[in-house]
């Protein structure tokens, strides 16, 4: 099972031709694609946090354009389109949202608008095409090899019930993380957590949220995870800390630049699962950035590169 995971597309950082990550993508047959937040930019530096002073029909329009462009965007539309038509146990395109696609660049759920929100949710509806019944947009998939039924993947919302960060600060809420607990009660098997905003990679992450932070450690206690994250417009392979047994993968940057025009990225990872092991590789604009291979008896990992 292949899965290919990426985040960070600004497709105003250069003319859509040039988002060759798609083709790259195409050519390894992933059997998902996992688009882990950020898919499109309602503001960028210098200019961010616009957005919270548009109307209503301004954001809603100003996104829809957005999401009409990259969804547009060469490669990317053929992509999309090759993963959602192999769409059920074995294949298509999920993913979450991060700060710039759903309101602007680094907002809590608290700072946003009922409307504002709602109008996010409705687009990232019809654009993703995923619509969990629940406000925000937590879910979870099943996770198959070779017909086999391996494990799940769990989205989790990392923006709509959260609250600027503080120690007692709200970050999933309650009704998500009695979700989270629930799923990994029913699962025994591979368990794969996606999420928007990273949690050891960043000084922007779950860490400045204390106390949801120590609860989804208690969650996970003992528990073999793969954390699958985006937002910081690099790659990152973290292994466990602590008491956890959570590797922290991290692609970000699919199509942007580091700085204002300058530093273009081109990365995506491919994470592929085999009973015996799974295989980690995290590529750049060069070529193989990161490989790791961790074995799913012992859940130790090697770095290959
Ligand atoms: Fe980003």
């Amino acid at each position: 099972m292949k899965i290919a995971f990426t985040s960070c597309m600004n497709f105003e950082a250069g003319p859509g031709g040039d988002q060759r990550v798609w083709n790259r993508i195409a050519q390894e047959q992933p059997d998902y694609l996992f688009l882990l937040g950020d898919q499109i930019y309602m503001d960028f530096f210098p200019h961010l946090e616009e957005p919270r002073q548009w109307s209503d029909a301004y954001f809603r329009q100003a996104m829809t354009d957005k999401y009409t462009a990259q969804w547009n965007t060469p490669g990317f539309k053929e992509l999309f389109a090759a993963m959602r038509d192999r769409q059920g146990p074995q294949g298509g395109v999920y993913g979450t949202w991060d700060d710039h696609d759903f309101a602007w660049n680094n907002a809590s759920g608290s700072q946003v608008s009922a409307t504002k929100k709602g109008i996010s949710r409705e687009l990232f509806a019809r654009f993703m095409q995923i619509d969990p019944p629940v406000e925000g947009i937590y879910y979870s998939i099943p996770l198959s090899h070779a017909g086999e039924r391996i494990g799940r993947a769990i989205f989790l919302d990392t923006r709509w019930y959260s609250q600027e960060p503080g120690d007692e600060k709200r970050l999933l809420g309650e009704a998500q993380f009695k979700f989270l607990e629930h799923e990994l009660q029913q699962e025994q098997g591979l368990v794969l957590l996606c999420a928007g905003m990273p949690i050891r990679a960043t000084g922007n992450g779950w860490m400045r949220y204390r106390d949801d932070y120590a609860r989804l450690r208690q969650l996970i206690y003992m528990r073999n995870i793969v954390f699958l994250s985006g937002d910081i417009h690099e790659n990152a392979f973290l292994p466990p800390a602590g008491a956890t047994k959570m590797f922290e993968v991290i692609s970000s940057g699919a199509f942007v630049t580091k700085y204002k025009l300058v530093g273009k990225r081109e990365n995506f990872g491919i994470l592929d699962y085999t009973p015996e092991r799974t295989d980690i590789k995290l590529y750049d604009i060069h070529g193989l950035e990161h490989h790791n291979v961790i074995d799913n008896a012992t859940f130790e990992h090697q770095e290959i590169r």
